[in-house]
């Protein structure tokens, strides 16, 4: 049993294979945090401490025991108006005007399997492999009743958790925050490893101790943000990549989001995941809920990676879904970088032709195929072929392209508007305004308001219509701007924001239902929604819009922190860089796009001719290592923000194969040498360099690791493949 309640003393406790969670209810009814992190035994609340503490309120209940506060106990789900002066997972303000909810334990229930979310992506298990509980919590004034939701994956040491605020009462309550995990800790000094970035440099690594105040990461674009990202690490100060304790949160949500960590006057530090307050006042009439997306959690006692690799596996076979999840995924080429909105059919057809002579399985006819759109000033809304461009239809162009041999997918951008469109002209109330103000243009183009069902319904009709013409494998789901006007002309205002991801949700899982074997590729300008939410819906996600490999180093250096491999999607592009300039070998962007989901971004007729057979090579490679990149263990080798080199490995389940990456950063006269240490290997194994043919135990490789070469020239590459000796 994974959880387990003890009736005596009301003490919860979840169990997985390495760690523990205890709460209890208090004997006032208040829900404690007692403990989270590795496998414990007894019961934690010997840990509970309370003392007279001065301007720190005492409930009514505890007469006049000045001892007993909200303010410095542990809270498992902390509210405003009881006496907790820290930061609250829930702010209600009640038809009075009073902003209170004084929660009290009035229940719970477990359940077999794993709890799922209305209309919100979840993690999701088999019956056996994970167990829910609820817990009902009231506040008897208001009538407003919130569960918290724990799934508990026990053998994935995951525990998910979300919460349902229901007004039970009679008057209209509005929630103006709500988080779904709160996590109080007693004891313990932290940093917090966050994923901070911009548009094509997304994801860089930041690791800041907590201090006393309050730090906070969030979105309020409408996207969970190329800014931010929605997962954080809490790590012991001293916790490395290898050691170490660290926690891990991860928001199962695509827009705007808030991330808070707190350390209090008594040196507790509290961190709460959950919906952002700013823009948001969602209201809640009589017998009306509001679903708080989910928070992943995992906690390891192994430093970074292991938390990674928990994640990673959890976010691969309990998050994805669909035929993808365990399918190879096709390597592509995309046209954008090859011609941007510069093409014809004939050009497509190009491509096509020159992919299938490189051994490329699909091309991906980028933006600009579609109404007026032969730049991003107008045409979103109008998804009516332009046969005109193309020469023929989608429906002929596509089986001339299957003719080549080449599966064929397509760019969409749904949500979005031009106002220089027939849809703009018709239905300007479908676009998110406020009445009376002029819009905010991001790219020239506005949003559609996917709160509203009749918006998205049509939308819908239209996308299809283009998806039914011919075999569309593949599509890439576009948003190319942050949203400012939250103003629907049919939906409350203070659910905007909420309701608009909701609609999204709604659609994608419409056009899963429909096309089951279309995969489908997220993509924000590249990764600004880049998110456990979007990968529910689309498998992988193109990464960022930056393709220059060295910069990609880092960019996937932050998203794996959380995010396997085979979410990322990853290409080759021509050199110079688009968008840096910057001139790589072709082996050094092979490699380097080999750590995800692969593809090419460039116009091969304009590649030389050992370059095109550089290019079959990769191709041949990639689909040797492909199930080991989907399926292997994912581990950190360096950090390329302060290393020499970047280098990771990928090793299979069983550890007989591996294989590592490395490139160079650096180049300096009299070089010293990198020596690249190994992990996740057998140690007392012999495993073969299949290229140098050398041997080595795992050990050795681990313990003191392999030299690489010093070559005279910049940013060279390297795949080193490990197959154990039998
Ligand atoms: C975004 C995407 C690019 C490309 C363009 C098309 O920027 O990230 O990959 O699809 O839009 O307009």
């Amino acid at each position: 049993m994974a959880i387990g309640y003890q009736l005596e003393n009301r003490i919860f406790t979840l169990n997985t294979a390495h760690t523990s969670y205890q709460m209890k209810v208090d004997d006032f009814g208040f829900l404690l945090h007692l403990y989270y992190g590795g496998r414990v035994y007894g019961n934690m609340d010997y840990l509970l401490t309370c003392y007279d503490r001065g301007f720190s309120g005492n409930p009514s209940d505890v007469g006049n025991d000045r001892t007993y506060s909200m303010d410095v106990l542990p809270q498992e789900y902390p509210v405003m108006g009881v006496g907790d002066f820290r930061n609250s997972a829930l702010i209600i303000r009640n038809a009075d005007g009073s902003d209170c909810c004084d929660l009290r334990y009035v229940g719970h229930e477990t359940k077999r399997g794993k709890y799922g979310l209305p209309g919100l992506p979840a993690v999701y298990a088999d019956l056996e492999e994970a167990e829910t509980l609820e817990i009902y919590l009231e506040d008897k004034v208001s009538g407003v009743r919130v569960t918290l939701l724990y799934g508990v994956l026990e053998d994935a040491d995951i525990i998910t958790r979300s919460v349902v605020v229901e007004n039970r009462g009679e008057r209209n309550v509005t929630v103006e925050k709500a988080a779904s995990a709160c996590l109080d800790f007693v004891t313990g000094r932290f940093d917090m490893l966050s994923f901070y970035g911009r548009h094509t440099m997304e994801r860089n690594l930041q690791r800041e101790e907590i201090r006393h105040g309050v730090y906070s990461i969030g979105s309020r674009r409408g996207t969970s943000s190329h800014q931010y990202n929605p997962a954080v690490i809490l790590a012991d100060r001293n916790t490395t990549e290898d050691a170490g304790g660290c926690y891990g949160m991860v928001f199962v949500y695509s827009g705007n989001f808030l991330c808070e960590a707190e350390r209090d006057q008594y040196d507790q530090t509290r961190v709460m995941m959950g919906l952002q307050s700013d823009l948001f006042h969602y209201p809640l009439a009589q017998g009306e809920k509001l679903v708080v997306p989910e928070t992943i959690m995992s906690y390891s006692d192994q430093g970074l990676g292991m938390l990674s690799i928990r994640f990673h596996e959890c976010i691969r076979d309990h998050l994805c879904r669909g035929k993808f999840r365990d399918a190879p995924r096709p390597v592509l080429l995309n046209s954008w970088e090859a011609a941007y909105f510069s093409f014809d059919g004939q050009t497509i057809l190009k491509l096509a032709k020159s992919t299938a002579s490189l051994g490329i399985d699909m091309i991906v006819m980028d933006d600009g195929w579609f109404g007026k759109r032969e730049d991003d000033n107008s045409g979103l809304g109008d998804w009516q072929v332009n046969e005109k461009k193309l020469g023929c239809t989608l429906r002929e162009l596509i089986e001339k392209v299957n003719d080549e041999g080449v599966k064929f997918g397509i760019w969409i951008e749904p949500e979005m508007v031009s106002e220089d469109s027939e849809l703009y002209r018709k239905h300007p109330d479908w676009a998110l305004r406020i009445p009376g103000r002029e819009p905010v243009r991001g790219r020239n183009q506005l949003v559609l308001d996917f709160s509203r069902a009749e918006v998205r319904e049509y939308i819908f009709g239209e996308i299809c219509r283009i998806l039914d013409q011919g075999k569309i494998e593949f599509v890439k789901w576009d948003m190319n701007r942050s949203i400012v006007d939250v103003f629907s002309m049919e939906n409350c205002q203070g659910k905007v924001t909420y309701d608009y991801m909701l609609g999204v949700y709604d659609f994608l899982e419409k056009l899963i239902e429909r096309y089951p074997d279309m995969l489908i590729e997220g993509c924000s300008g590249g990764g600004g929604r880049f998110d456990a939410g979007m990968l529910y819906y689309t498998p992988q996600i193109w990464c960022s819009d930056n393709t220059d490999a060295l910069d990609r180093l880092r960019i996937q250096y932050g998203t794996s922190f959380f995010y396997p491999a085979l979410t990322v999607g990853s290409h080759v592009s021509a050199v110079p860089n688009h968008q840096t300039g910057r001139s790589v070998s072709m082996h050094t962007r092979g490699v380097v796009a080999m750590a995800g989901a692969f593809g090419y971004e460039l116009d091969p007729e304009k590649l030389a001719e050992d370059e095109k057979e550089a290019v079959r090579e990769q191709i041949r490679q990639y689909k040797r290592q492909e199930e080991l990149i989907r399926r292997g263990r994912y581990y950190r080798l360096s950090n390329p923000f302060t290393q020499a080199c970047a280098a990771w490995m990928f090793v299979s389940e069983k550890q007989d194969r591996a294989l590592v990456s490395v490139v160079m950063l650096e180049i300096h006269g009299n070089m010293t040498v990198s020596y690249v240490k190994m992990k996740g290997l057998k140690p007392d194994v012999l495993y073969r360099d299949t290229k140098s043919k050398n041997s080595y135990y795992g050990a050795d490789l681990m313990e003191a690791g392999l030299p690489m070469p010093v070559e005279l020239k910049e940013y060279p590459a390297y795949q080193i493949e490990l197959v154990m000796e039998v």
